[in-house]
């Protein structure tokens, strides 16, 4: 019904999700093998993502999640707003922050400085999803789901005004309606 609605266009199958959430679970699972890292999820769009790595690491961890909202305005420099602090005390632990997508880069930007800050041991980034040809970023992502084209996804915990975030697989929208935002 969504699918058809929207016009909707599988770009990575649940299954291919499943697969590399795996692969950043394990690996997540080595890095830390001695440590309790915390998982900071940037919501709305990582709480899909976040849910499957955490029951997919084998070592202890714990989480948290903060909520950001950004205005990209009429330039390129938009500027990020807090709207939901995280509750942990960071400082001395090793923090893993658990994105949906980076699109412009703005919003891991402020995040990474923004803990940083609060002088943990180490900060780890993670994101399912990245679009290289746009990012604009003066660090690496340590761990990147999947590299996408420019184009503008929603399911698995990713939105279009609010809705498709329950779908199992991330799809490019084709036809953008405005009827229903
Ligand atoms: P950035 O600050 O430009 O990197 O944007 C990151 C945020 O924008 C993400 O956390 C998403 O909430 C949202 N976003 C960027 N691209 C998309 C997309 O293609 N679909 C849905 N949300 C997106």
């Amino acid at each position: 019904m969504i699918a058809e609605k929207y016009n909707l266009e599988t770009l990575i199958s649940a299954e291919e999700i499943k697969q590399r959430v795996k692969e950043i679970a394990a690996d997540l699972s080595r890095k830390f093998s001695d440590e309790v890292p915390i998982l900071i999820g940037i919501l709305n769009g990582s709480f899909i993502f976040l849910a499957d790595l955490m029951r997919t690491m084998t070592i202890e961890c714990e989480m948290d999640f903060i909520k950001l909202a950004s205005y990209a305005g009429q330039s390129s420099t938009g500027t990020v707003k807090l709207v939901k602090d995280i509750s942990a005390d960071i400082t001395g632990r090793h923090v893993v922050i658990v994105e949906d997508i980076v699109d412009s880069g703005l919003t891991i930007k402020f995040l990474r400085d923004r803990l940083t800050g609060a002088a943990p041991k180490s900060v780890t980034v993670v994101s399912l999803l990245m679009k290289p040809e746009v990012a604009d970023l003066d660090f690496e992502i340590d761990y990147v789901g999947f590299k996408i084209p420019p184009d503008f996804v929603v399911g698995y915990g990713l939105d279009y005004n609010q809705k498709m975030r329950q779908l199992p697989a991330i799809y490019r929208i084709t036809e953008l309606d405005s009827n229903n935002g």
